[in-house]
């Protein structure tokens, strides 16, 4: 049954997703688990144009963690490939929908080719303000965190700030995209249920929808039921539960 958008009373500025079972999509039809990654790329696609559509603001996906850089040299090289050919074929999207780009992780770390294609795409897209695709590449919210700390005790150092003064905030300042909100809403495909290192301290407060669909299945309806199942919970932040 398809879902209607204009029924939802809540929709969530920022939706994180963590895209798995993109290896068991492809080895199910005995294809190469980089077959898997492929259509993955087009899952992507689909959700930004459903997240636009229904007026999210913000798409963050977890494309690839820093405890990825351990799988084969072979799927992590198609994996670079992959991201590269894909920024390609999302040009469209991005800019038919406004969306402007941007990257969270260790940069630094990617191949050359690939941190040039990612900054062209940055900066043809820097000017949009309607809608955001965050894309998690080398990354790791334990690292986050800790280069956080990093930042804050060097200007303690520096004198620009008190131990005493250092709050919530201040931490939350001090991560990759201080002026990103905290998403309202994680998915998670292929039915883990498990953060693997995904925006520990963003998702502090975040309504979880896993879904036992794999990755490359992922597609608008299913993002749109993700929505409305979103839409029946209640959030309670640990108080009172709204009237
Ligand atoms: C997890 O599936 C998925 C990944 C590690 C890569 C995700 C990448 C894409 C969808 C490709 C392109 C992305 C962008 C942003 C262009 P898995 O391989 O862990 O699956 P498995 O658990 O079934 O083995």
């Amino acid at each position: 049954m398809s879902v209607d958008l204009q029924s939802l009373e809540r929709i969530p500025r920022h939706v994180a997703l963590i895209m798995d079972g993109n290896g068991r999509w492809a080895q199910e039809r005995g294809l190469d688990r980089v077959e898997g990654h492929k259509e993955g790329a087009q899952s992507v696609r689909a959700v930004l144009r459903a997240a636009a559509e229904a007026g999210v603001e913000f798409i963050t996906v977890y494309a690839f963690s820093t405890e990825n850089w351990k799988r084969p040299p072979r799927e992590i090289d198609a994996l670079m490939k992959l991201l590269i050919s894909s920024l390609d074929a999302y040009e469209r999207e991005l800019h038919d929908n406004r969306i402007r780009m941007r990257v969270m992780g260790q940069f630094d770390r990617l191949p050359l080719p690939v941190r040039a294609r990612l900054q062209k795409t940055m900066d043809a897209t820097a000017h949009y303000t309607d809608h955001t695709f965050i894309i998690a590449l080398s990354y790791g919210s334990r690292t986050e965190i800790a280069d956080a700390a990093k930042k804050i005790a060097e200007k303690v150092k520096a004198g620009e700030l008190k131990t005493k003064n250092i709050d919530e905030q201040t931490v939350a300042a001090h991560l990759y995209l201080p002026d990103v909100p905290d998403p309202e809403l994680m998915i998670r495909t292929s039915g883990e249920l498990r953060l693997s290192n995904f925006l520990l301290w963003q998702l502090s407060y975040s309504e979880f929808h896993i879904t036992e669909t794999y990755w490359p299945d992922f597609r608008e309806e299913q993002f749109f039921h993700a929505l409305e199942a979103f839409n029946e919970r209640d959030r309670r932040y640990g108080g009172v539960r709204k009237k």
